[in-house]
């Protein structure tokens, strides 16, 4: 049988960490499908539809850099577990950057589980060059215009830009 993970998240932008993460994920399951979802507790800069072509944006470039072609990147409008059975998957993986994402993801595991008690949360640890990398700081590098590019996930740069700067004259 196939191991299929998701890794789930708000992606308000998908960043290098999580791109980090992405990529760890392709080599441990046969498919890794990353799902854009609402997180109830954030509002955000992206859409959901634009947070899909940044994350497509990141998968591409995976491709074209790494050869890594077990990624897609999909929208899904309710919970993360009713994600994991449309997509086929038994796995959910999540990145941990310290200990409060641990205390936080800890928790939402043990929800999803409840959820559907076929499904396993697998932690992997951020690497420590993406400790400090959030949606929040691309977003915020974004709006002022400095930081740090090593933020951006490979790949996404130009779209996110390209977008952010389209919403801004809309
Ligand atoms: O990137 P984030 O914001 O940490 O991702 C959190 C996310 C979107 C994965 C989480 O909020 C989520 O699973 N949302 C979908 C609804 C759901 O399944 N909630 C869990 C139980 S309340």
């Amino acid at each position: 049988m196939k191991k299929i993970a998701i890794v789930p998240g708000s992606f308000d932008p998908l960043t290098a960490g999580h791109a980090d993460v992405i990529r760890t994920a392709s080599s441990l399951f046969d498919e890794v499908k990353i799902v854009v979802l609402a997180n109830s507790g954030k509002t955000g800069m992206f859409t959901p539809e634009e947070r899909l072509r940044i994350a497509r944006a990141a998968v591409e470039k995976m491709k074209e850099d790494d050869g890594i072609g077990n990624v897609s990147a999909h929208v899904f409008p309710g919970l993360t577990a009713d994600a994991a059975k449309e997509l086929g998957a038994s796995f959910v993986v999540k990145g941990l950057r310290s200990a409060a994402d641990f205390d936080y993801e800890f928790g939402m595991a043990e929800i999803t589980r409840r959820f559907d008690g076929g499904l396993t949360t697998v932690f992997l640890p951020s690497k420590p060059e993406f400790i400090h990398v959030s949606s929040t700081y691309v977003r915020e590098i974004i709006k002022y215009g400095k930081g740090d590019d090593r933020a951006f996930a490979p790949g996404t740069k130009d779209v996110i830009l390209s977008i952010a700067h389209g919403n801004a004259k809309g």
